[in-house]
C-alpha cells in the first residue's frame, strides 16, 4: 500500500463512543461524551476501563472527586444524545434536549443512561496526568447490558445488534460482522488442507479465463478488420472479453491463493477477506 506522511497532529483515530455519567458536588446529574476509552487488563481475570479526559470540564472534577462514573456506550440510536452533551451541562435549561431516561448504578452509586445498550460500573484506581489531559484507569465493577442481546458471554457480542458509534472525528457505525479473532488468520502451508489441489483448481481458472480473454481480444482485433464485411467477428470478439471477465469474477477466484480459503464472488485486484492477501 502506498501511503504519503502528514504532519503528526491530533487526527484520525477510531474510537468508540460513550457518554460518561457522574454527579455533581450538588448531587444533580451529569452527563459527557467521551471517547478516548479503552481497556487494560487488572490481574487475576479483572480488567480495567481506561478513560482519557483533557481540560477542567465538570465529568473531570466530578470523577477527581467522587472516583466512579457510569460508561454509557452509545449506539446510533443516541446520537442526538451524544451531540447535546458534547455541547450542554445537563442542568442548563434548554428546550433542544433530546428525551432520555435515567437510572442509578446497580452496584456503584452512579448516574446511567436508560437508552445505552451497555453500560460500566467504573471506580477509579489510578490517574495519569499528561499535560492538560488526565487517564484513569478504571476497575470494572458492574457491567449492564440489553437484556435482548443474545449472546454466550460479554464475549460472544454482536456489535453489527448492538450498533455502536464508532468516532474518528466523524461519527461512524458498523457495517456489517465480519467475523471472530482468528477467522481471519493467515494458515500456514501445512495448515492449509488439499492445498495442491485448490492451487491447481486456481491456476486452472486463471488459465482459461486469461486464454478466452486473449481468445476474445484477438477476435475483436480480427473483427475489427473486417468490420465491414462481417460485423459477427467483432461482436463476437467483444462478447468473449466480457464473457471472460464475467467468467473470472464469478469463478476465476474462487480460492485464495495464499490461504486457501474460498472468496467466491471477490473480483480482480481485491484483497482475500481472509488472510488479506491480494487476490491478483
Ligand atoms: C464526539 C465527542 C467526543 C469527545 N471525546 C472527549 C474525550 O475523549 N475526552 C474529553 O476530555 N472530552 C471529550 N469530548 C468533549 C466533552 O464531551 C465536552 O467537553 C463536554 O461538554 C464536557 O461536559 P462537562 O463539562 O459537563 O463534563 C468529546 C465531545 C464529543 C462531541
Amino acid at each position: 500500500m502506498k501511503r504519503r506522511s502528514v504532519e503528526p497532529v491530533y487526527s484520525m483515530c477510531v474510537q468508540p463512543s460513550f457518554i460518561i455519567g457522574t454527579y455533581n458536588e450538588d448531587g444533580t446529574s451529569n452527563f459527557a461524551p467521551i471517547t478516548w476509552v479503552s481497556a487494560t487488563g487488572a490481574g487475576s481475570d479483572k480488567y480495567m476501563l481506561v478513560i482519557s479526559m483533557f481540560g477542567s470540564k465538570r465529568t473531570k472534577l466530578n470523577v477527581i472527586r467522587d472516583r466512579k462514573f457510569s460508561a454509557n456506550l452509545v449506539n446510533t440510536s443516541m446520537l442526538p444524545l451524544m451531540d447535546y452533551f458534547g455541547t450542554k451541562h445537563k442542568a442548563e435549561d434548554d428546550v433542544t434536549e433530546p428525551a432520555y431516561g435515567e437510572g442509578v448504578g446497580e452496584v456503584l452509586d452512579v448516574p446511567t443512561l436508560d437508552e445505552s445498550p451497555w453500560v460500566y460500573e467504573c471506580e477509579v484506581a489510578e490517574a495519569v496526568q499528561t499535560g492538560e489531559s488526565t487517564t484513569f484507569f478504571c476497575p470494572i465493577r458492574n457491567v449492564q447490558m440489553d437484556e435482548n442481546l443474545i449472546c454466550e458471554d460479554t464475549f460472544d457480542v454482536d456489535l453489527t445488534v448492538l450498533d455502536p458509534v464508532i468516532y474518528s472525528g466523524r461519527y461512524h457505525s458498523l457495517g456489517k460482522m465480519l467475523g471472530k479473532i482468528g477467522d481471519f488468520r493467515m494458515r500456514s502451508y501445512e495448515e492449509t488442507k488439499d492445498r495442491k489441489e485448490i492451487l491447481s483448481k486456481f491456476h486452472r481458472n486463471v488459465a482459461i479465463m486469461y486464454g478466452v480473454l486473449a481468445l476474445g481480444l484477438l477476435l475483436s482485433f480480427i473483427g475489427g478488420f473486417m468490420v465491414l464485411s462481417n460485423p459477427a467477428v467483432l461482436i463476437a470478439g467483444v462478447a468473449l472479453v466480457f464473457g471472460s471477465i464475467l467468467f473470472g469474477f464469478f469463478s476465476g477466484a474462487v480460492f485464495c491463493p495464499l490461504c486457501g480459503e474460498i472468496i467466491s464472488r471477490q473480483g480482480f485486484g481485491e484483497y482475500c477477506k481472509h488472510c488479506g492477501g491480494k487476490i491478483f
